[in-house]
């Protein structure tokens, strides 16, 4: 299948030796593989929300970098067929070496770009009631988090997911 081109925002740095690219199914061991340690969730069924499908059907609209090291980040997102104009972010991992110097940001970025390119006026992804670490990176990125429960201080939708399945909803205008 022919890929889109990944076009960088101006003023992105990426990590020295890293290389941004679309993933493949071939990929998809690789980035099922690191999410229990990149999450610090052993054992944790988050993998099987990332089947092949999504390599399968989302790769132009989705970022893989790697390394010398192998894989370095991900992001696994898609334009909604229902809502036109939205797009969605399914999953956002960073190697935990490389994090903390804008890797996410700039996968985000280019992700708002290429959906703002295609006619899409909002960006939307879901998370956790405990992983702080991505409430407070979506904040970061001017997301609006919205729940209509508080769990221990955490605005959060109950549940969203199915039962005892709590999520808040992160939303950005483009
Ligand atoms: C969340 C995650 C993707 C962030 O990756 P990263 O490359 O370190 O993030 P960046 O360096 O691009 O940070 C972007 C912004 O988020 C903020 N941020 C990132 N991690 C943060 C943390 N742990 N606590 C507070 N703020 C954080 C940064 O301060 C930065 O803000 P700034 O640009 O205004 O300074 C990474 O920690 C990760 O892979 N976590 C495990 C997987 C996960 O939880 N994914 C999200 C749910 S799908």
């Amino acid at each position: 299948m022919l890929q889109p081109p990944i076009e960088l925002p101006a003023d992105a740095a990426l990590p020295p030796g890293l290389a941004l690219r679309r993933p493949l199914v071939a990929d998809h061991p690789a980035v099922v593989d690191a999410i229990p340690e990149w999450w610090g969730m052993p054992g944790t069924p988050l993998p099987l929300l990332l089947p092949p499908l999504f390599f399968q059907h989302f790769s132009d609209t989705s970022l893989l970098g790697e390394d010398a090291a192998g894989l370095a980040a991900f992001l696994i997102g898609f334009r909604s067929h229902a809502q036109p104009g939205v797009a969605y972010v399914h999953f956002v991992g960073v190697r935990p070496d490389l994090r903390g110097h804008g890797l996410a940001r700039t996968l985000y970025e280019v992700f708002f770009a290429e959906s703002r390119a295609a006619g899409c006026h909002r960006v939307d992804a879901i998370t956790g009631v405990p992983n702080r670490r991505s409430q407070a990176f979506h904040a970061s990125l001017g997301f609006a988090a919205s729940g209509d429960t508080d769990f221990d201080g955490v605005r959060a939708w109950r549940d969203y997911d199915g039962p005892g399945e709590h999520r808040v909803a992160f939303s950005k205008e483009l």
